[in-house]
């Protein structure tokens, strides 16, 4: 008998029903019908390698953006590889970035060969802490990679300014931030390129693999667009290096269904976010938005001591978190070589041990807000 076969084992401890960190069968439920009908006309078009389904999700959501272009790839990894080949990365150059993200903004800069070097973090925002970055530049600082974790957004226009006059590209990490919003302007439309994952757990997330660069500058889509295609320039004809990674026309279909919601979706993320500012003990730290940013709130993190100790009495009242992310970059055994290995960054590594992400999605109930919040008051000290 397999596990799936046998009869769930009764929990008596737990009264109500449990609060997952994520479900992804309450956004299916009403769009549904859409959705299929989307699956169904791409199957019928016998167009099933990027094609017009491709090119007006690529279009919606360049608009969405207030315009630029948007080139549709296989991941928010490789959106974040492409960009850096169209920028020109060569092996040895640096990248900038912060040590509490997700692997794949590492993955993506050891893909094209480049060093990350790490700034730390505020540790109130969780964010890349700008007073840092005039230390941290060298000579090899090729791009800048701030990363609007969780939905906070890094202030990319005080960014700019400080590598004014340094050649120094700015790739924005929105894998986390679509909908955000910094002083009124979407995520991703501040950088040379921003990369986005369609990751299915992400405010706009695909039923599968998928990802997107953004681009204001026509002749950097041109190379983003050739380089997710073999570099070709014109059929069969290679005119740089390049790979193989475009956005799925099935889920270019999906994503189209799905995008006018996102406004909605993030609105009441927005909703539920502040009901658990309210309704969380004071005594519980929790990671604020940043200054003049609208929080797109992928995730809702809090740092908690003991935080394996919590997560383990939070599981037996019914309630699942999660951790983003656990372990700080240059702690990792896969970058024990490099020369970040070597760098102290206390702030990353203090929310690696405490950060704690409390379920948060649109569909979630207020009810169960607050009880994830009495949850949390009962088992934080
Ligand atoms: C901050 C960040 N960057 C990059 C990625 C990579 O996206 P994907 O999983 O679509 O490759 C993710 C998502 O996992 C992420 O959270």
């Amino acid at each position: 008998m397999n596990d799936a076969s046998k009869p769930a084992a009764p929990r008596p401890e737990i009264a109500t029903p449990d609060v997952p960190m994520f479900d992804y069968r309450a956004q299916l439920q009403p769009l549904r019908a859409q959705m299929l009908a989307a699956i169904e006309r791409v199957l019928d078009s016998g167009t099933l390698i990027l094609g017009n389904e491709v090119e007006a999700f690529e279009r919606a959501f360049a608009q969405a953006h207030g315009g630029g272009h948007a080139v549709g790839v296989n991941s928010g990894t490789d959106a974040l590889v492409i960009a850096f080949h169209a920028l020109g990365v060569q092996p040895g150059d640096e990248i900038l970035t912060v040590a509490n993200t997700a692997v794949p903004t590492i993955s993506a800069i050891r893909m094209v060969g480049a060093l990350p070097v790490f700034v730390d973090v505020d540790p109130r925002t969780a964010l890349m802490d700008l007073g840092q970055v005039a230390a941290a530049l060298t000579q090899r600082t090729k791009v800048a990679v701030p990363v609007h974790l969780y939905g906070n957004m890094v202030d990319v226009d005080q960014l700019r300014a400080l590598l004014a006059g340094r050649g120094i590209a700015i790739v924005e990490d929105c894998a986390q931030a679509q909908g955000a919003s910094l002083r009124g302007r979407p995520a991703g439309t501040f950088g040379d390129i921003a990369a986005f994952s369609f990751y299915p757990t992400k405010n706009l997330g695909a039923y599968g693999d998928g990802g997107a660069c953004l681009t204001r500058d026509p002749a950097l889509a041109e190379r983003l667009r050739s380089h997710r295609m073999y570099g070709f320039a014109g059929a069969y004809y290679a005119e740089r290096d390049g790979v193989n990674s475009r956005l799925d026309p099935i889920q270019a279909a999906i994503l189209g269904v799905k995008l006018p919601h996102l406004p909605t979706w993030v609105e009441r993320r927005r909703t539920l976010a502040a009901l658990y500012d309210r309704s969380l003990p004071k005594h519980v730290q929790r990671v604020v938005a940043a200054a003049d940013v609208a929080h797109g709130y992928h995730l809702y993190v809090v740092r908690v001591p003991e935080r394996e100790r919590v997560r383990d009495e939070l599981r037996a009242r019914g309630v699942t978190t999660g951790v983003h992310y656990p372990h700080a970059i240059h702690r990792m055994r896969a970058y024990a070589a490099l020369p970040c290995a070597a760098q102290s960054l206390p702030h990353s590594e203090a929310l690696a041990r405490e950060v704690l992400s409390l379920p948060l999605w649109p569909e979630l109930g207020e009810d169960a807000v607050r009880r994830v919040a009495d949850a949390v008051a009962a088992v934080v000290r």
